[in-house]
């Protein structure tokens, strides 16, 4: 299975938009796009938003996407990057995937010259969490938003 998925980092704005479109009801809590979706800004100004200041990248089993990550390496204040979308498609999670992704947007930022990764991931996903408990990221402090408790887990590299 592993040696049929290949992670690229070159996607199509089309392909990309109707990847998100789709993934969008496997989210709890919901996506939250910042700025809202709204009649003014749609899901390809988000995915141009993407495309234009985040690392993507995306996961293909043949020439099917199948996974996404989307991730900013651009604080250079803190030198802290921020993994803003993760997401493997159902028919294929719990494959290597999402880890697969991981490593690839941990690489990223490294390269970029970030000293930490952040995630915000709801505390009832248990799925996610233990993904990235499994790449080392920590709790560093839990909040409400929308009504949803969401841990804030942050990674830190090795210098
Ligand atoms: C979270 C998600 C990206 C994981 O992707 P995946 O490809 O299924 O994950 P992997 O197969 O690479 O699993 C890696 C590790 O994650 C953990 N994990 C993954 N799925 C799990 C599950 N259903 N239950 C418990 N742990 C799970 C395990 O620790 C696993 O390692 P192990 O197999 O050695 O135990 C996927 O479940 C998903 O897309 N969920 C919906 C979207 C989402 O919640 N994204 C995160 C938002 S913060």
């Amino acid at each position: 299975m592993r040696s049929a998925i290949t992670i690229i980092d070159q996607i199509d704005i089309g392909v990309l938009a109707e990847y998100i479109e789709q993934s969008m009801q496997c989210f709890n809590p919901p996506l939250n796009f910042n700025p809202p979706l709204s009649a003014s800004y749609t899901l390809l100004d988000y995915c141009s938003k993407l495309l234009g200041r985040a690392n993507v990248h995306a996961a293909k089993w043949d020439d099917k996407l199948v996974g996404l990550a989307a991730s900013y390496s651009n604080d250079n204040e803190n030198y802290q990057g921020y993994l803003t979308y993760l997401h493997v498609s159902p028919l294929v999670q719990g494959k290597g995937i999402g880890g697969m992704l991981l490593t690839s947007v941990i690489s990223n930022a490294r390269i970029c010259g970030m000293r930490t990764m952040a995630v915000d991931v709801s505390v009832l996903n248990a799925a996610a969490i233990k993904l990235y408990n499994k790449f080392e990221f920590v709790v560093s402090s839990t909040y409400e938003r929308k009504g949803f408790l969401i841990h804030r887990m942050v990674r830190e590299f090795a210098t």
